[in-house]
């Protein structure tokens, strides 16, 4: 079929070798998928000449052979030959591999490849983004030449025996987000240049023989998710800047290794975490209260160390807590009784300590096989368990008791009494006096403030050239910041920062500003615009003066992209379709998480085209969390300010019908927004566009085409270049759609959750790489 451009069969049983001649019968292929079957000979040199051959994953089957050279195909861009049998041979694929100057992506994990990785490696193109080597037998060190690649964000490395140190030149790597060398026989120290890598997401360096301190750059990777150092020979204290990496919400592992000291105080920040595991070092001192902070800890290891004390009251606040296991210290004291309230708590150990006293009741321990109590010699229980010796109840002691309690209550509780209402009207008087101010503190512990006379410098004393933007709460300018030398080691994209300044004489600014404040403190994720630093001052006329500094997105929004024609100087920018998927997927992620992965989840409340940020990549970042309310479900104290409508405006298209009927919000409602979004991407056609006929909506508009007549209603620039028009209509555009429509319906009962969405349009996502889709 000699016209035949794509052929996927993947996730078949197909056995047997590929036709020989494969590569001329099918000159003009451009994708061959052909991953999970059970395919066996070597890759046939024909298809070595299918010139137009883009995408070639042979993943998951039972090539054997060398991998051949592919430098006469100068349009690959993605090759997947992971998990087959292949060998590296005198490892010349590589450099015949510098000739595909498109290639994005390279996956050779699980085959047989042996012996040194060559320096040709610094050759491979330059737009190399994903690059697997996982789970093979390579030996000798990493070339330096690695930290040529610098479009590379993904190198997987592990499971190998590569020897030697890291070179410095992984610092070259500015792109980089997923890092691993996990797995493998490095040594020497970890690279001071590792912390240039300000784009890391994850870093994973365990099992390894990294001698050294932590390197203290490493705090400058401040998108870090997942942190795992785990079973090397890494010595010193733990820095303190690592727990100033509030984007730690995975894991942070630093067991097995020989770290010395207390576990520094600041371990409190990272209000995200959801693995912290130091065990088995020689960490020492009380358990810092602060850990008390990290409300959404699930895993805790602490065991195998010389901490002391008692476990701190502070635990209490642990809510998400599973699995806590605090064994082999020299902890003491009672078994607090809080324990046995934490009902998540499934696995608890705390055994070799030196705890005393009767072992609560109630909660896990309750549940015999979920807690180790062995090694505490002073233990006892009032039910027989194996090992522990029963308390011998002591009636001359509970009458003793008795009399103490009425002693207790006739002396101490009046006074008690008087010191918490004295305490109380203290509180309520202090607070009054400070609420002005704290919303500014909090942003303010952890970043450096900047003065009046910096933001006018930075935007050139406000001038029109640099303004990008102006709202309800004042504007944007573009700007370029001058730190001193001794304020904020952060490395901006070319310095350029975003400045919102907002216009205190606006009825609800300075609201805006605190609500912004709060929510900006509390959030981090991928897909939300990081705050930078911020600015409560007064202007060169003694008025009040508030900013904020967010990182610049190069790209701007998203409705100029969607509606270049509003602009008076605006050029034509088109989105592909897969354009549009992966901005849908950016923003529903970052609802999701604002939603369902918060402490207290965060309705944004605005969510509209202006306020989705697009960087160089196109990687999409929600904005403008002005009118953005926490629901706080826990307690009622914050009740007024979260989730009254009192000043909510929110955007006309975009506000969910129910908020017209002055219903609290929800998250409901910015799911709504999303569906508008969803369905303005796909069609083109604004919310507000004067042009659907009798008043209907957009989603009205969209529901009557849906979906025999989808076709007509979509936005014809986004499928021209894609030249399977039907298929993709079918598998991506009609579920797109059939996403906006049920997020957009009219009662928030019927509209699905954000997690949902996301992971359908992960699903859309998916099958639109493998149909080619652009
Ligand atoms: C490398 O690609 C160029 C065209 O891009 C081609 O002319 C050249 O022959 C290729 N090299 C090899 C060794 O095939
Ligand atoms: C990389 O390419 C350059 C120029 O093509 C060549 O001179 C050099 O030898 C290559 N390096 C390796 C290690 O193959
Ligand atoms: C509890 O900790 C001790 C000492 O670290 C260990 O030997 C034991 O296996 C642990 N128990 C469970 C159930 O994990």
């Amino acid at each position: 079929m000699s016209s035949l451009i794509f052929l996927a069969i993947a996730n078949n049983s197909l056995v047997g070798q590929l036709p020989f001649n494969i590569g001329y019968t099918l000159p003009n292929i451009q994708g061959l998928i052909l991953s999970t079957n059970n395919f066996s000979g070597s890759i046939p040199a024909s298809l070595l000449k299918a010139y137009h051959l883009r995408k070639l994953y042979l993943y998951n089957n039972s090539f054997t052979g060398f991998i051949p050279s592919f430098s006469s195909l100068p349009n690959l861009k993605e090759l997947d030959l992971s998990y087959n049998k292949l060998k590296a041979g005198d490892w010349g694929f590589i450099s015949s591999l510098s000739n595909c100057s498109r290639l994005t992506m390279l996956m050779l994990d699980g085959n047989n490849l042996q012996g040194n990785l060559p320096s040709s490696i610094g050759n491979l193109s330059n737009s190399l983004q994903q690059f697997f080597l996982r789970n093979n037998k390579i030996s000798g060190p990493i070339p330096p030449e690695i930290g040529n690649l610098e479009g590379l964000s993904w190198l997987y490395m592990d499971y190998n025996l590569f020897t030697g140190k890291i070179p410095p030149t992984i610092g070259n790597l500015y792109s980089m987000v997923y890092l691993s060398f996990a797995q493998n026989l490095l040594s020497g120290e970890i690279p001071d240049t590792i912390g240039n890598l300000v784009q890391l997401s994850s870093l994973k360096l365990d099992w390894n023989n990294f001698t050294g301190k932590i390197p203290g750059s490493i705090g400058r990777c401040t998108q870090l998710q997942n942190l795992n150092l785990a079973h090397n020979s890494l010595d010193g204290s733990i820095p303190r800047n690592i727990f100033k990496i509030y984007s730690l919400t995975g894991e942070l592992d630093l067991s097995h290794n020989y770290f010395s000291g207390g576990m520094p105080e600041e371990v409190g920040n990272l209000i995200n975490l959801n693995k912290l595991s130091i065990s088995n070092n020689r960490l020492s001192g009380n358990i810092p209260s602060t850990l008390g902070q990290c409300v959404v800890l699930e895993n805790l290891e602490m065991q195998s160390n010389f901490f002391v004390g008692s476990i701190p009251q502070s635990f209490v606040k642990l809510v998400s807590i599973k699995s806590m296991d605090i064994s082999r210290n020299s902890l003491h004291g009672k078994i607090s009784e809080f324990l046995a309230t934490l009902s998540s708590l499934e696995k608890l150990n705390i055994s070799f300590n030196n705890f005393y006293g009767e072992v609560p009741r109630g909660g896990i321990f309750d549940n015999a096989d979920a807690v180790s109590i062995q090694g505490n010699d002073h233990l006892c229980t009032s039910v027989p368990t194996g090992g522990v010796s029963l308390c011998s109840p002591q009636v001359d002691d509970k009458k003793q008791k008795h009399n103490s309690l009425v002693l207790v209550l006739k002396i101490v509780m009046p006074i008690v009494v008087t010191i918490i209402i004295l305490s109380c009207i203290a509180k309520i008087y202090w607070r009054k006096r400070v609420q002005g101010n704290t919303h500014l503190q909090i942003v303010n512990e952890h970043i450096k403030n900047i003065s009046y006379e910096d933001i006018v410098r930075a935007t050139n004393k406000f001038s029109s050239a640099n303004l990008i933007g102006s709202g309800s709460f004042g504007t944007v300018y573009k700007g370029t910041l001058q730190f001193k030398k001794d304020q904020v080691a952060i490395k901006l994209q070319k310095d350029q920062v975003a400045i919102k300044i907002f216009n205190l004489n606006n009825y609800g600014a300075n609201r805006s500003f605190i609500a912004e404040c709060e929510a900006l403190r509390n959030v981090r994720h991928r897909n939300l615009v990081k705050i930078i630093t911020s600015c409560s001052s007064v202007d060169s006329t003694g008025a009040d003066f508030k900013a904020l500094v967010f990182q610049y997105m190069p790209n701007g929004n998203l409705e100029m992209w969607l509606h270049p024609e509003d602009l008076e100087h605006g050029e034509r920018h088109i989105l592909t379709l897969r354009q549009r998927i992966n901005i849908g997927l950016d923003v529903a992620f970052a609802l999701d998480y604002l939603h369902n992965q918060c402490a207290s989840p965060l309705i944004h409340c605005d969510l509209k085209p202006s306020n989705i940020l697009l960087d160089l990549d196109m990687v999409a970042y929600v904005t403008d969390f002005g009118l953005s309310r926490f629901v706080f479900t826990a307690s009622n104290a914050y009740k007024d300010s979260s989730t009254s409508l009192a000043c909510l405006k929110g955007s006309i298209g975009y506000i969910p019908p129910e908020y017209g009927m002055s219903e609290e919000i929800s998250t409901k409602g910015d799911v709504y927004s999303f569906g508008v979004l969803l369905l303005q991407m796909i069609t083109g056609r604004s919310p507000t566009d004067g042009k659907f006929s009798d008043g209907a909506s957009l989603h009205e508009f969209v529901r009557r085409a849906f979906p025999d007549n989808i076709c007509e209603i979509v936005d014809p620039t986004m499928l021209q270049h894609d030249s399977n028009a039907p298929e993709v209509m079918k598998n991506c555009v009609i579920p797109m759609v059939k996403i906006g429509l049920s997020c957009s319906m009219t009662s928030p009962k019927e509209r699905p959750d954000m997690g949902h969405v996301s992971a359908e349009i992960l699903r859309i996502k998916h099958l639109a790489s493998h149909m080619d889709v652009r």
